[in-house]
């Protein structure tokens, strides 16, 4: 077995034309014995072309490999129906796979056919089974998934109607710290007669429907991450206990009516358990006890519209907690970020920006008139100030970032945000010479707003000179009663005696903790004081 490991890494390391041109001859002429010891060679060529290999150079190779199937011996046919799905199988590999199932009278072998056959089995493998062959039940609805998939990947239907009812529970889900904002955004924005908002734990805020809904009601929000709908709590049982349970939350009548009403094709879920390190075998036999109440839905890792989430709560070690089971829409791109044109790897959490932007806006006065300019030192993709513009009173943005990439980046998004009556202006260069370089003058921006370099993804050599800096250009920047808002990493950093701390929370940042900081510049009194 370490052998088999040593060859086809070595082999992962040779030319792809080598591995064709010399490897491939020199498997087939070789003696039975030799071919044992070269399977690797089968694994390595799957895992190569399927990175590497042009359109035809997998065809050749998905031949090879469908010839190998019909290999005396076992082992070899094993590891060619294990490399034909990277390669991506096609109706003669299907062909020649059932027929290797009927004639075959090993459990193993049948194992591992059904495997494949999850992945490249199509119409062939449903009649196949309609005919009454046996294949395992969880291959049957993992093949109808597959088809399912290829014909229409399906979508969910924002303005379905859901059946909302007292006793239901929503799940606004956002970063640990922001609760208090979604939740007064939730309370200002939604109907109050068909929502009714609730508990605040952290990460999560509560709603109960009133009436029937639809996500699209809930997607006016901006600060919530993902919704999801609970479907009941596990406790932390023995394995089959656990299974059952966690099976009968997706097989729910709630979860039925939901993904029945919601989905634009056939209903399709995966299935999220990442804390409890679930071996595979719980997860087969879940999904398959899913499958048993309600044939309806299937069970597919891949594009599926829907994610049945499994959530720790509590506290210990997460394997050993019980669990909340909740519905969630899976929405790529999300509906509220049509802006989004383009991206940058540095770019914010968009709900972040989206809160920050409540933030502001909240902390502004009232205008008749538009009179918000806002500067953004470290805009990157302009997330901040377009959450920000779209809340209304904003009369023009600018945005620096070093980043010439970002700052095309950014003008495309505000673009396509459509903000007609604010005018955008974005400039490459260091936030420190936004006066010469953007034009910013001292004293005339009424917000700062950014996000920036937190020494995560990029390293920052000076931190505390970077805060210091950032503090001082935007005190110089800022209107008398001007703010600032941004996410700090330092629990200490530096100070300015021109700006007042306002609003201090903590802020989960996706693994690590920040401060959402907001200052006010302080005005100057006539005396000479500032206040
Ligand atoms: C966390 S990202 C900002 C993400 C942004 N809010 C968004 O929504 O995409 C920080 C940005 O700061 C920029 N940056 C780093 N140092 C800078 C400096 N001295 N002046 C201006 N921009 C800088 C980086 O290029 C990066 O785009």
């Amino acid at each position: 077995m370490k052998s088999d490991q040593e060859l086809y890494k070595r082999l992962c390391d040779l030319p792809k034309g080598q591995l064709w041109n010399l490897e491939v001859p020199r498997f087939d002429a070789a003696s039975p014995r030799e071919r044992m010891q070269g399977v690797a060679l089968i694994r390595a060529l799957g895992t190569i072309f399927s990175r590497f290999g042009t359109d035809e150079e997998k065809a050749a190779v998905r031949g090879w490999l469908t010839a190998l199937l019909k290999d005396p011996q076992e082992k070899i046919r094993r590891y060619a129906m294990a490399a034909l799905p990277k390669i991506g199988g096609d109706e003669s590999s299907e062909a020649q796979m059932l027929r290797l199932l009927k004639e075959s009278g090993g459990e193993r072998e049948k194992r591992h056919l059904g495997r494949a056959l999850e992945k490249i089995g199509g119409s062939a493998t449903l009649s196949f089974m309609a005919q009454g062959e046996s294949l395992p039940e969880l291959t049957q609805q993992k093949v109808q998934a597959a088809i399912a998939r290829r014909e229409n990947p399906g979508t969910v239907e924002l303005e379905a109607l859901l059946p909302g009812k007292p006793g239901m529970q929503i799940n606004l889900r956002c970063r640990r710290g922001l609760e208090k904002i979604v939740r007064e955004e939730a309370e200002e924005q939604l109907d109050p007669d068909v929502f009714r908002p609730g508990q605040v734990r952290p990460g999560c805020v509560t709603l109960t429907p009133l009436r029937p809904f639809s996500l699209s009601m809930l997607y006016e929000l901006r600060c919530f991450a993902t919704v999801g709908i609970r479907l009941g709590l596990i406790e932390n049982g023995s394995g089959s206990e656990w299974e059952e349970a966690l099976a009968g939350c997706i097989a729910s009548p709630t979860a039925r009516k939901i993904m029945r009403a919601a989905t634009h094709g056939v209903p399709r879920y995966r299935l999220d358990f990442p804390a409890r390190g679930h071996q595979r075998g719980a997860i087969r036999h879940v999904v398959q006890q899913a499958h048993a109440l309600a044939p309806e839905l299937l069970n597919d890792a891949r594009q599926a519209p829907w994610s049945v989430d499994v959530i720790p709560v509590g506290s210990g070690p997460k394997k050993q907690r019980d669990a909340i089971v909740e519905l969630r829409p899976r929405l790529y791109p999300d509906p509220r970020l049509g802006y989004r044109k383009d991206d940058i790897a540095a770019a914010s959490h968009p709900p972040l920006a989206a809160c920050m932007a409540r933030l502001a806006a909240q902390a502004s006065p009232d205008s008749d008139e538009p009179r918000q300019v806002i500067w953004d030192p470290f805009c990157g993709s302009g997330l901040e100030l377009i959450e920000r513009s779209m809340l209304g009173g904003v009369l023009a943005v600018h945005g620096t970032d070093l980043d010439p990439a970002a700052i095309a980046t950014a003008r495309a998004n505000f673009a396509a945000a459509g903000l007609e009556n604010v005018s955008g202006m974005f400039t490459p260069c260091d936030f420190r010479d936004a006066e010469h370089q953007a034009g910013i003058a001292p004293g005339s921006i009424t917000l700062v707003i950014t996000n920036p370099p937190l020494g995560r993804r990029v390293r920052v050599k000076d931190m505390r000179g970077l805060m210091a800096d950032l503090l001082l250009a935007a005190s110089k920047a800022l209107e008398p009663g001007g703010l600032l808002i941004f996410t700090n990493p330092l629990r200490d950093g530096p100070s300015s005696p021109s700006l007042k701390l306002e609003y201090r929370q903590t802020v989960d940042l996706g693994g690590f903790d920040c401060q959402l900081e907001m200052y006010s510049k302080r005005v100057a009194r006539r005396d000479g004081e500032i206040s």
